[in-house]
């Protein structure tokens, strides 16, 4: 079943307002309402006295519309009394200053007295809500994250530290303290990397990132532990924010929930104010899929213009619906937006909803109420289908971590790196499975693995042992330099991963901003495609029983290899040396893909996506996305049904600008 609905807040109107808000509901098709997120001094007005009636009369309201609830535990937002008792629970900001009242996310996720608060009020919630069957999901807090850097957090680290390295002398061994008289003698000198402290040495670093990424999992397992002890069969959700945030494990904070859920911004998004192909949110989406390889929710789709302090762009006509069916045909098995209705007061003033602050319904909600029509009648369709992907781009957060500690170049950003490589995917229309490195892999006929900076044994036997089986791996610039300690390997680079690349990296050169380097492919390539340039960072490549595919053609590493093939047991492993542009990865992408055997579903003009949701039984759903501002015509082949027009498909499908289709076998 598809849920479809919105966020809603009905504590921000008056009540008289509420039946209207149900019914308006109720005729966009909704049957899925998330309440209560931020809701703390009303659930809680004076310490330990609830008022939960307001909320009762709001689920049984929508109920009779027959609206489904998920319900927020309030705890990403305390309530100024709270705050007051317990100063010691702010957070402290990297600067070293401790937050104060006035926004949200303020608290730090080791308090024990936020720790003991938060345990009262989703105890309470879980115990009045748990057997109602109208709240079918519980959202843990909203979108954790924040590192804090306060005293406990610092105590709390040591301890960590301790159960990890068992030893000081480990630890000192590990972190190579010697450098800079840095021994450490006893655990309560371990501080944390507050900017006081200046550049903080590596292994502190990203230890300290991962430390505070278990805190988070701790911390909402705390609450994930309250509602199952009294909850009936509810799912449990956290909403994540995405590919473009980085600050926690998404993997580790994924394994304890029932379903993934995340919040889906397109024109607010990381790394582009416009949309353009679809690309930024259809990562977002296979990201979220793969945190648990299985259907994920989008708990916040964005249903207007949005911003805090400056009005961001609204979502073109179209692109409402066509948002909700990229998640749809991505593997989202819910679609809820953000918000209902636009708020006239507090921070989120310009966050408009699907409603504007008059709370009339305009365009934007004949948008929403028009794809939840076509959502009611494609339910049946949809159901038991998923996303099955033979592609896995591999997200390793140990090394998006050591890249935050050091970058090592002003213009590379893993998280970008990642999107250029997904992009050439994506333009061939492949599904991809965002994996974590350690996954198994035997499903995949080719793997993408960017910057596989940081390498453990583990990773590397796992990538060995997916190679030698058949398997396509494609390696790029800066991997296996880390050990787990975030030091340097000692070995040729790239260190642990050498040997199954069949290359060693004689030295590198980061490039000026700005400047690339052309590559000239040779054979096997040659022929195959366009050539491209080398971008940001150039590794000179001497093969060690690995062929050449492609050398720098101009620079200081001219007629030097820039990208090698190594057959390996049954596979092969290819490592390209540098970042590169869009058309030397497209050039790459494509051979790989055919080396692997994987076909595109469709071949698409630019814009358009395409996308296959696909039964155990082999019922194929494809879905044909035009991202484009202008009409865009695809050429199918054979007979084809289209399931929104119930009609039959012409052999040149034309979409309208932000059109969309989804066809099945006729
Ligand atoms: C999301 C958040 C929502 C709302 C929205 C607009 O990131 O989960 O609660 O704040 O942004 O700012």
């Amino acid at each position: 079943m598809l849920y479809y609905g919105a966020d809603y807040y009905p504590e921000h109107w008056p009540e008289a307002r509420w039946p209207l808000d149900a019914r308006l509901m109720h005729e966009a098709g909704f049957n899925l309402v998330r309440l209560g997120e931020f809701a703390w001094s009303r659930l809680e007005p004076r310490p330990g006295r609830h008022d939960f009636s307001w909320l009762d009369r709001a689920i049984d309201l929508l109920a009779s519309h027959g609206l489904r609830v998920v319900l927020g535990t309030p705890t990403a937002s305390p309530p100024p009394w709270l705050m007051a008792r317990h100063p010691e629970a702010y957070l402290v900001r990297e600067d070293g200053l401790r937050a104060t009242y006035g926004h949200r996310r303020c608290y730090c996720p080791s308090s024990p007295a936020y720790r003991e608060h938060t345990h009262a009020i989703v105890g309470a919630l879980a115990r009045h809500y748990g057997a109602n069957s109208n709240v079918i999901a519980w959202q843990i807090d909203n979108e954790f994250g924040s590192r804090c850097y306060c005293d406990h957090c610092r105590q709390r680290f040591q301890e960590w530290l301790r159960a990890r390295y068992g030893t000081l002398d480990a630890l000192n061994q590990a972190w190579g303290t010697v450098f800079w008289s840095q021994v450490y003698s006893d655990w309560a000198e371990i501080p944390v990397p507050v900017a006081t402290g200046g550049v903080p040495n590596p292994a502190l670093a990203l230890d300290y990132r991962r430390f505070m990424s278990d805190l988070y999992v701790e911390y909402q397992a705390l609450q994930i532990e309250e509602i199952r002890r009294h909850s009936h069969g509810q799912m449990i959700t956290h909403n994540l924010m995405g590919f473009g945030y980085e600050d926690l494990n998404y993997y580790d904070l994924a394994r304890p929930l029932d379903v993934v859920s995340w919040d889906n911004y397109p024109r607010t998004q990381w790394a582009a104010a416009e949309p353009g192909d679809g690309v930024l949110a259809a990562l977002g989406h296979d990201a979220m899929r793969g945190l648990k390889r299985q259907g994920f929710w989008v708990i916040e789709e964005q249903s207007g213009p949005a911003g805090w302090q400056m009005l961001g762009q609204p979502p073109r006509p179209g692109e409402i619906r066509l948002w909700a069916y990229q998640a749809v045909a991505h593997g989202a098995d819910a679609v809820v937006y953000f918000r209902w209705r636009s708020c006239p007061f507090g921070t989120e003033q310009f966050w408009y909803g699907i409603l504007d602050h008059d709370g009339t319904p305009r365009r934007r909600y004949e948008e929403v109420k028009r794809t939840g029509g076509e959502f009611a009648r494609l339910s049946q369709a949809l159901t038991g289908t998923g996303v099955r992907a033979e592609v896995a781009l591999l997200h390793c957060y140990d090394s998006r971590f050591a890249f935050q500690v050091q970058p090592g170049h002003p213009e590379f950003r893993y998280a970008t790196h990642a999107l250029d490589l997904y992009r050439a995917l994506h333009r061939r229309n492949v599904a991809v499975d965002v994996v974590p490195p350690t996954a198994d892999l035997t499903a995949y006929r080719l793997v993408v693995a960017p910057a596989l900076h940081l390498v453990t044994d583990e990773v590397a036997a796992n990538l060995a042992r997916y190679v030698g089986a058949g398997g396509v791996l494609l390696l790029t610039a800066r991997s296996g330099v880390k050990a787990a300690n975030n030091a340097m390997v000692e070995l040729p680079l790239p260190g642990l991963l050498a040997g199954l690349a069949g290359v060693e990296v004689e030295e590198c050169d980061p490039l000026p901003a700005g400047v690339g380097r052309p590559v000239a492919w040779e054979p096997p390539m040659v022929g195959h495609a366009g050539t491209g340039q080398a971008t940001v960072w150039c590794e000179a490549l001497a093969p060690c029983g690995a062929e050449v595919v492609a050398r720098y053609a101009s620079g200081p590493y001219a007629g030097r290899p820039a990208a090698v093939r190594h057959r390996y047991g049954r596979g092969q492993a290819v490592y390209l040396g540098t970042c590169g542009d869009s058309a030397l990865l497209q050039a790459l992408a494509d051979w790989l893909l055919s080396q692997a055997g994987v076909r595109s579903p469709l071949v698409t003009p630019e814009g358009v996506e395409a996308t296959i949701r696909q039964a155990s039984d082999g019922r194929q759903l494809l879905f044909v996305l035009n991202h484009a501002d202008e009409p865009r015509e695809v050429a199918l082949d054979g007979a084809w049904r289209e399931l929104i027009s119930d009609q039959p498909a012409p052999s040149l499908l034309r979409l309208e600008a932000k059109g969309v289709a989804i066809l099945q076998k006729a």
